[in-house]
Order: structure tokens, then C-alpha cells, then sequence
């Protein structure tokens, strides 16, 4: 199977570039950060502390976490139940940038995300995944952006969608977010020695599915 590990911090357009390339080579694009949004949203509905360890932990035991992919989209289900939007609410990104700090939490998901790699040709974006989900796989990517372009980015689309919010807001959100996701003890964010950096802070997304697609070509050529 072709495995392609895409990695970087939040709001650097991994997931719409992942997707983008994805659809162009007819591979799968798993989210896995959709699965800790869901272990996030399970915590929260149960009025569970997403920091509070041994009682996320204990939860693990009543949760199944599972993916479809229907149309190129993929679906997360939380108990068989769809969750597709109700991850993406704001309260879902901090639940699970808390959650993922959990050891039993990752370990919980990683079976489900190697399982997926094993069995088909994806785009797996995450935190963690050149340097501790799939340290094999056959091209590592690490997409950035700085801060600032990617709270812009996030403005645009919230303002677009008609949610109003504040910049101000949305910057520190995501410096805090990248704070945690970058210290945690467990998987910190950081890039796979053999990763391509990709900063796209001056990049549109088109140029990043066309550099993706040109790569994994002079790759599959090898
Ligand atoms: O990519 P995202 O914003 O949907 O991810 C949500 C949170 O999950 C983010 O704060 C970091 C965490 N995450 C992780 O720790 N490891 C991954 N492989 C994917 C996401």
C-alpha cells in the first residue's frame, strides 16, 4: 500500500490539502484528528473533564470509534451514532487537543489508524503520524503556516459560513493549541526527520495539491 503521512499544526490546510491530493490519486484520506474530536465529544456529552485522566480512560471502555468513507468524505461515528458536525463545534478542537495528551487516548485510536494504513493506499493526516503511526510510510509531509496566516485563514472561512467571530480570538486559540499539541509528553507535534516541510503560509491551496501530487509521482516512479 501507498502510505503518505501528512503532519503540522492546526489550520495549516492539511486537511483540505490532504483531501484535495487524495481525490486527485485515488487514494483514501483518513482525518484522524476527527477521531480525537469524537473521543473529545464522547467526554463531553458524558460532562467528563477531557483533562481528568483515569475517568477518560475508564470511558475508553464504553466508546467504538469507526470511519466510512461515503463519496470521498469521511464520516466519523461515535457508538454507530454519525458525529460528523458535531466535532467541528469550537468546544470539539479544545476536548480534544485535552484528550490527545492522554496516553491510553492515542493508544485507543492507533490500532484503527494502522488498520486503515494496512489495508488501503491513503493521505493520513494528524500530529503524530510520520514519526509514531506510520514511520514507514512511503512519503512524509509536514505542512505548516504561521500563526497568523492560519487564524486569517480560519477567519475567512468562519466569516464566510456566517459564524461570527473575533481574530483576536481564533490567534490565541490556535497559539494555545499549538502550544499543547508541540509540549505534550506523549507524541508531541514535531516534524519526522525524513519529512518534506511545506510552509504554506505563501501558498494557495492548489499549489500544495499540485506539490503533493507532483511527489508522490516522482515517488511511485522509484
Ligand atoms: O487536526 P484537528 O484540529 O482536527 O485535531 C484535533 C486535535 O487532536 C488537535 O488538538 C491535536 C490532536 N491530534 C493529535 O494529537 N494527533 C493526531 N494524529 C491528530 C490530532
Amino acid at each position: 500500500m501507498f502510505n503518505i503521512a501528512i503532519d503540522g499544526p492546526s489550520g495549516a490546510g492539511k486537511s483540505s490539502a490532504a483531501k484535495g491530493a487524495a481525490k486527485e490519486l485515488g487514494f483514501i484520506y483518513v482525518d484522524t484528528g476527527a477521531m480525537y474530536r469524537a473521543v473529545g465529544v464522547a467526554a463531553l456529552r458524558r460532562n467528563i473533564d477531557t483533562k481528568d485522566i483515569p475517568n477518560v480512560t475508564a470511558m475508553l471502555g464504553e466508546i467504538e470509534i469507526s470511519l466510512a468513507f461515503e463519496d470521498g468524505e469521511q464520516k466519523v461515528y461515535l457508538n454507530k451514532e454519525d458525529v460528523s458536525k458535531e466535532i467541528r463545534l469550537p468546544e470539539a478542537s479544545m476536548a480534544a487537543s485535552d484528550v490527545s495528551a492522554i496516553p491510553a487516548v492515542r493508544a485507543f485510536l492507533f490500532d484503527l489508524q494502522k488498520s486503515l494504513a494496512r489495508n488501503n493506499d491513503c493521505i493520513m493526516d494528524g500530529r503524530d503520524i510520520g514519526t509514531v503511526v506510520l514511520p514507514d510510510a512511503k512519503l512524509k509531509l509536514f505542512l505548516t503556516a504561521s500563526a497568523e496566516e492560519r487564524a486569517n485563514r480560519r477567519y475567512k472561512e468562519l466569516i464566510d459560513r456566517g459564524t461570527p467571530v473575533d481574530y483576536k480570538t481564533l490567534l490565541d486559540e490556535i497559539v494555545q493549541r499549538d502550544y499543547n499539541d508541540s509540549h505534550r509528553a506523549i507524541a508531541p507535534l514535531k516534524p519526522a526527520d525524513d519529512a518534506v516541510v511545506i510552509d504554506s503560509t505563501e501558498m494557495s491551496l492548489n499549489e500544495v495539491i499540485d506539490f503533493i501530487v507532483k511527489l508522490v509521482r516522482e515517488n511511485e516512479d522509484e
